[in-house]
């Protein structure tokens, strides 16, 4: 039987060594305290679900993981970016994270916007690095692949919803409108992470199609998932503080249609995720136990 908590651990451990090599080859003394901010951060621990995603994707379709490795690491260096300037006092004040103080806790909020950028320029250099060996065909697949990352970073996905997040601290959204918000805030980059993947594998696109169906209906239940785990999950557990979305009157979907609600709509998207990758065999096994543990996490 497929053992996902063991798949999980071999994909960050190798996540985490490319992501070290990357940040810390070559030091400046130019940017020590900027790369200490940025290690606080990205080496705390995160589940690396994206970049899991993007490697999962990869291999679905019949990709290594060498294909996609440094790809995953700048998906994981942008969203530690967003992580870092979501936490900032400007946006939810929050000091925990990852189980240690937040950026601007542990150094100061400067620092903190400045290591944010730091690590969303460096995803994009990552993803942009000339390799010399690359034949022309990849070449313009990873054109294509940066360009639906900073489409889903950028001002219509994850920014968009993250504005959204802010505007609508204290107000009653519309189911629809909190859907829309949410999939740009927490969707967009999860499905981007599974279409870098599935394209660097060289998916095809009826595969790449079917992927984005699955990468929709997870990313969804992902933010309805933290939105409930914010209520009732284990602040240790999670390395991140809870009840902050109901101290700030945020739009989340337990407060929108409560609880009981909210965790069958987040089975419904599992079930519609699950049922995407009907065209694969067994060979989609990881990504159908990562579908599950997407609402059955404690973390
Ligand atoms: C937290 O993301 C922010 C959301 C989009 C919900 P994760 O729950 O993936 O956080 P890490 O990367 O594991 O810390
Ligand atoms: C964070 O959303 C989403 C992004 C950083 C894009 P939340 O504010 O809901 O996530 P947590 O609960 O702080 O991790
Ligand atoms: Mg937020
Ligand atoms: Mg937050």
């Amino acid at each position: 039987m497929f053992n996902l908590k063991k798949y999980l651990s071999q994909k960050q451990a190798i996540i985490d060594k490319m992501l070290d090599e990357i940040i810390n080859h070559n030091p400046s003394s130019l940017s020590s305290r900027i790369v200490s901010a940025m290690n606080h951060s990205i080496m705390a621990g995160g589940k690396r679900l994206r970049p899991i995603l993007c490697i999962s994707a990869c291999e679905v379709v019949g990709g290594s993981e060498e294909k996609c490795l440094t790809t995953a690491c700048a998906i994981e260096m942008i969203h530690t970016y967003s992580l870092i300037h979501d936490d900032l006092p400007a946006m939810d004040n929050d000091d925990l994270r990852r189980g240690k103080p937040t950026c601007h806790i542990a150094f100061d909020e400067a620092t903190a916007i400045l290591s944010g950028d730091a690590l969303l320029t460096l995803g994009f250099q990552v993803l942009s690095q000339k390799s010399n060996d690359l034949p022309e065909e990849d070449v313009v697949k990873r054109l294509d692949i940066i360009h639906q990352i900073a489409v889903a970073a950028g001002y219509k996905g994850m920014i968009a919803g993250q504005m959204l997040d802010i505007l609508s601290e204290g107000k009653k959204l519309e189911l629809e409108e909190l859907k829309q918000l949410h999939l740009a805030k927490t969707g967009a980059l999860i499905e981007a992470s599974i279409y870098s993947g599935a394209v660097l594998g060289g998916g095809t696109e009826s595969q790449i199609s079917k992927l984005l169906e699955y990468g929709q209906n997870i990313g969804l239940a992902f933010q309805v998932t933290d939105d409930i785990l914010n209520i009732e999950g284990d602040s240790d557990l999670m390395g991140k503080s809870v009840g902050t979305d109901y101290n700030r009157d945020k739009s989340t979907y337990p407060a929108l249609i409560g609880i009981a609600a909210s965790k069958q709509f987040a089975a419904t998207l599992i079930d519609s995720a699950v049922k995407a990758l009907e065209v694969f065999d067994m060979e989609a096994e990881p990504l159908r136990a990562i579908a599950r543990y997407v609402i059955e996490r404690k973390k």
